[in-house]
C-alpha cells in the first residue's frame, strides 16, 4: 500500500489541487500514473444508493432498503443498528462503494423539518448513540461513514441561503453534541459540511465550525467534504478547513492557483488537504475486499429493524393483536404500494419489497379497499372503503404522508394528514369503530383530529423494504411491539416552541427557543402532549425496581421484570433532573437507555453506564461542558412522562460554574452567592441594616455602589461608607483571584 507522504512528494501543484474536488458526482479523482484509483462515495443513509447519474431517478442499483433514520432511532436498539450498518457496509463492499454518505445527525426543532425522517431524534443523546452504533457498524466492514450535515441544517426552506443564528450553548448542547458523541466514541472517516450558514458564515467555509469546533475542540482528524454544491467561496473554504469539494468536476482550480500565488492559501494548507484525500483513498483501498451478499438475510434484518421501530401509540379495548378468526378489512393504497422511504437523495431501489396486503393475506383472508390514490379519495373509493369496513370485524387502515408532503428539498406545510385522508378515516371509523390506524410518516403528525374515533394507532414510519411483513407480524402478535417515539407528538403544531420562528425570514432563522426543543420544552413547560418522547406500548407488562446509583463507577442499576403474558422488550430510559443550576436547564434530559428483551416472568438486573456528559451542561462563560455541584434526581422510566423510579444523588464537582457577582451587581446577588454573602452580611450586621428596616426590601435591588451611597442616608458618617466599600472591594479581590476571573 502506498505511503501518503511519499505520494504527496511526487505530485505537482496541479495534481494536488485536482484532488481537492470530486471527479464527478460520486467519485474522487485518482492518479492514474501512480496507480491510485478513483474511489466511490454514495448515499446513504438507510442503505446503498449507487447510481451513475446525479438525477434522483430509479436508475440506482437495487440494494436492501432499511427503515429510515427516524425509525432506526425509534427502535432504541443500538446493537441491532450496528448489525444493520454492518450489513450496509457489506453491501457497499460488494458494490465497490468506499464511503457511504451517512448517517445524518441534524436536529429536529420542529416536526415540519422536511428531512426529519432522515435524522434520528429530537434528543442529542439518542441521536448520538444511534449514530455512533451506525458508524461503528459500517466501518467495521471497512467502509467509511460520513457524518452529516455539519451543522445547523435543521430545515430545508432556503437551505442553500439561510443563516442559522444559534447561540453557543444551544449550538453545542443540541446541534453539535450528536456529532461530538460519535467523535468521542467511533470517529467516522469523513464528515460533510452543511449548505446553510451558521452565525453569518457558510458552514463549508466557517473556521468557527470547521477549525475551532471540529478540529480543535472535537479533535476530528478525518476528511471534511462539502455537501453537494455547497461551496460558495472555494478559496475561503479550503483556507478555513474544508478538504474536499463535492461534486466534481472542478471548475475553480484556477482560483486556488491564484490564491497560492498571492499567499491567501499556503502550500502547507494544500498539502494538508490533499494528504487527507490521499489518506481516505488509502483507507478505502486497504479495506477493499470481495464480499458476496446474503440478500435474504439482509431483507430479514431490514424486517427485524422495522418490527423493532414500529411504535404502538395506543391500543384501547385490546384492538390488537388481531386474531385469525376475525373478518378483516384492510384499507389504504399503501398496503399495496408501500410508503416505505422518503424523497430526495436517500431514495433507493429495493431488492425485495414486501407489502402489507400480501403479508396479511399470507396469514388470513381479507377484504381490501384501496381507499385513496396518493392524497385524494374519490367518491367510489370512499364507498368501497366504508362497505369493506362495515362488513368486517376489524379494520386496518393505512395512511400517512406522500413524497409531495414530506421530502428532502422542502419543509412540510403543516403537521396534518391530507384532508381527504382525514375524511376517509372518519367515514371508515363511523362504519366500524374497531379500527387500527397505521401511520406511514417520517415525522410526528397531529392525531387529535381522529383520536376520539380510533382506538388503536401504530406509528409505522417509513419502514424500508421489510415494512409490510414487519407490520403483519405486529398486527397478529407474532412480534411484540417495542418501538418508542424518538420524537414528541405534540397536540398541535402551535404548541411547538419554533412555531413563531420557523422557517425564519428570507435570510435568517433564529434558534430563539434555545435549548428548549422537543420534550425539553414540553416537559419543562408542563404542556400536555399527544404522545410523549420515548412512549410506546406493547402486548406485555414490565415493572422496574431496585434503582441504585454507584458513585465510583458512575453506574445506575435496577431490575426489570416481564409480568405480562408475552415475550417482548422494553426500553428503559434514564432522565436526569438538575435541582439547581447557575444557568437555566430543561426539567430533565435523557442520559442513558437500554432495550431489554425478556420472556414472561423473567427478571433481570441491568446496569447503565453514565458518560462524562451525564450531569454536565455547556457553560457559556467557561466555553466547555462542565458539571456543577449539587443534587440531581435520577428518573427511570418508560417515557419522558412515564417515570417509574426516582432517586437523588449528590455530585461534587471541582468546577465552580457560578459567576462571581461583580462590584456592580446588586445586594441581592451578593447575598444569594455563598462566596460573597458572608462579606456583605458582615457589613450589614455592622451597620445594623436588617430585614425589619423599612428600606431593606428596596435596598436588596441596589447595586453595590448605590448601597454605599445610601449608607450616610442611614444616619452614618461618610467614613463608615468608605469602610464598607473597602471591605467589599478587598473581599471581592480575594475571591476573584481564586475563581480564574469568573
Ligand atoms: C444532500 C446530502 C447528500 C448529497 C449527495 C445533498 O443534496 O444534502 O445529504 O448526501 O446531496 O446526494
Amino acid at each position: 500500500m502506498f505511503d501518503v507522504a511519499t505520494i504527496l512528494a511526487q505530485l505537482s501543484i496541479d495534481e494536488k489541487i485536482r484532488l481537492l474536488c470530486g471527479k464527478d458526482a460520486w467519485h474522487l479523482h485518482g492518479i492514474e500514473r501512480l496507480d491510485i484509483p478513483a474511489i466511490t462515495l454514495t448515499d446513504g443513509p438507510h442503505g446503498v444508493r449507487l447510481s451513475e447519474s446525479q438525477a434522483l431517478d430509479d436508475s440506482a442499483q437495487p440494494a436492501t432498503v432499511f427503515p429510515v433514520e427516524a425509525a432506526m432511532a425509534a427502535s432504541w436498539n443500538a446493537p441491532l443498528l450496528e448489525q444493520v450498518a454492518a450489513a450496509i457496509g457489506d453491501e457497499c463492499q460488494s458494490m465497490g462503494v468506499g464511503v457511504l454518505l451517512g448517517p445524518g445527525v441534524n436536529g429536529k426543532r420542529t416536526p415540519l423539518g422536511g428531512r426529519n425522517f432522515e435524522y434520528f431524534s429530537e434528543d442529542p443523546f439518542l441521536s448520538g448513540a444511534m449514530a455512533s452504533a451506525f458508524v461503528r457498524g459500517i466501518q467495521s466492514q471497512g467502509v467509511g461513514a460520513c457524518l452529516k450535515h455539519f451543522a445547523g441544517n435543521e430545515q430545508e426552506t432556503r437551505r442553500f441561503l439561510i443563516n442559522a443564528q444559534i447561540d453557543e450553548r444551544t449550538l453545542q448542547e443540541l446541534y453539535i453534541e450528536p456529532f461530538a458523541k460519535v467523535l468521542r466514541e467511533n470517529p467516522p472517516w469523513t464528515m460533510m459540511g452543511a449548505y446553510n450558514a451558521v452565525n453569518g458564515v457558510h458552514a463549508c467555509q466557517s473556521s468557527e465550525l470547521l477549525q475551532r469546533i471540529l478540529r480543535d475542540q472535537l479533535g476530528f482528524d478525518g476528511l471534511i467534504m462539502s455537501d453537494w454544491v455547497a461551496v460558495k467561496d472555494k478559496v475561503e473554504s479550503h483556507a478555513n478547513g474544508l478538504d474536499l469539494e463535492m461534486p466534481g468536476p472542478a471548475e475553480r482550480d484556477a482560483q486556488l492557483l491564484a490564491a497560492l500565488a498571492d499567499g491567501r492559501l499556503s502550500e502547507a494548507n494544500l498539502d494538508n488537504r490533499a494528504g487527507r484525500v490521499l489518506t481516505l483513498i488509502k483507507q478505502v483501498m486497504e479495506q477493499d475486499r470481495t464480499v458476496s451478499i446474503e440478500w435474504p438475510a439482509h431483507h430479514e434484518l431490514a424486517t427485524q429493524l422495522a418490527v423493532e421501530s414500529m411504535v404502538l401509540l395506543k391500543n384501547e379495548s385490546q384492538q390488537l393483536p388481531l386474531s385469525a378468526h376475525q373478518r378483516l378489512a384492510v384499507i389504504g393504497d399503501f398496503a399495496r404500494n408501500p410508503r416505505f422511504q422518503g424523497g430526495g437523495s436517500s431514495h433507493m431501489q429495493p431488492r425485495q419489497l414486501s407489502n402489507t396486503l400480501s403479508a396479511i393475506e399470507h396469514r388470513v383472508g381479507v377484504v381490501f379497499a384501496e381507499g385513496y390514490t396518493e392524497t385524494r379519495v374519490s367518491p367510489q373509493q370512499l364507498d368501497a372503503a366504508v362497505k369493506a369496513a362495515s362488513e368486517a370485524d376489524r379494520v386496518v387502515l393505512l395512511t400517512g404522508t406522500t413524497d409531495s408532503m414530506e421530502s428532502e428539498g422542502f419543509d412540510r406545510a403543516d403537521m396534518q394528514l391530507a384532508p381527504d385522508h382525514l375524511m376517509l378515516i372518519s367515514a371508515v371509523a363511523d362504519a366500524n369503530p374497531n379500527i387500527t390506524l397505521v401511520l406511514h410518516t417520517g415525522s410526528a403528525i397531529e392525531t387529535r383530529q381522529f383520536e376520539r374515533q380510533v382506538p388503536a394507532i401504530i406509528q409505522a414510519w417509513l419502514p424500508g423494504e421489510g415494512g409490510g411483513e414487519a407490520l403483519a407480524r405486529i398486527l397478529f402478535g407474532e412480534a411484540n411491539p417495542s418501538g418508542k417515539l424518538s420524537e414528541t407528538f405534540p397536540l398541535r403544531l402551535e404548541n411547538n416552541p419554533t412555531f413563531e420562528t420557523f422557517p425564519g425570514t428570507k435570510d435568517t432563522v433564529d434558534y430563539r427557543e434555545g435549548i428548549f426543543t422537543g420534550y425539553r420544552y414540553y416537559d419543562t413547560k408542563l404542556l400536555p402532549v399527544q404522545y410523549p418522547f420515548g412512549h410506546g406500548l406493547n402486548y406485555s407488562q414490565f415493572t422496574l425496581a431496585d434503582l441504585s446509583y454507584h458513585d465510583e463507577q458512575r453506574q445506575v442499576s435496577f431490575s426489570i421484570t416481564n409480568q405480562g403474558p408475552a415475550e417482548g422488550a422494553e426500553v428503559v430510559q434514564l432522565y436526569i433532573h438538575d435541582e439547581t443550576s447557575t444557568y437555566h436547564r430543561p426539567v430533565h434530559e435523557l442520559k442513558a437507555f437500554q432495550k431489554i428483551h425478556l420472556v414472561p416472568g423473567e427478571k433481570r438486573t441491568v446496569t447503565l453506564a453514565l458518560d462524562d456528559h451525564a450531569f454536565a451542561y455547556f457553560v457559556p462563560h467557561l466555553g466547555r461542558f462542565a458539571e456543577e455541584s449539587g443534587r440531581f434526581e435520577l428518573r427511570l422510566g418508560f417515557s419522558s412522562r412515564d417515570i417509574r423510579l426516582t432517586s437523588w444523588v449528590t455530585i461534587d464537582s471541582d468546577t465552580d460554574v457560578r459567576l462571581l457577582p461583580t462590584l456592580d451587581d446588586t445586594v441581592k446577588d451578593w447575598l444569594a452567592d455563598s462566596r460573597t454573602a458572608p462579606i456583605l452580611q458582615q457589613e450589614l450586621d455592622r451597620l445594623q441594616f436588617e430585614p425589619g428596616h423599612p428600606m431593606y426590601g428596596i435596598a436588596l435591588g441596589f447595586p453595590i455602589p448605590q448601597l454605599i451611597q445610601f449608607i450616610p442616608q442611614m444616619g452614618y458618617e461618610q467614613n463608615e461608607a468608605d469602610k464598607t466599600r473597602k471591605t467589599l472591594e478587598r473581599g471581592w479581590q480575594h475571591l476573584i483571584s481564586r475563581t480564574q476571573g469568573f
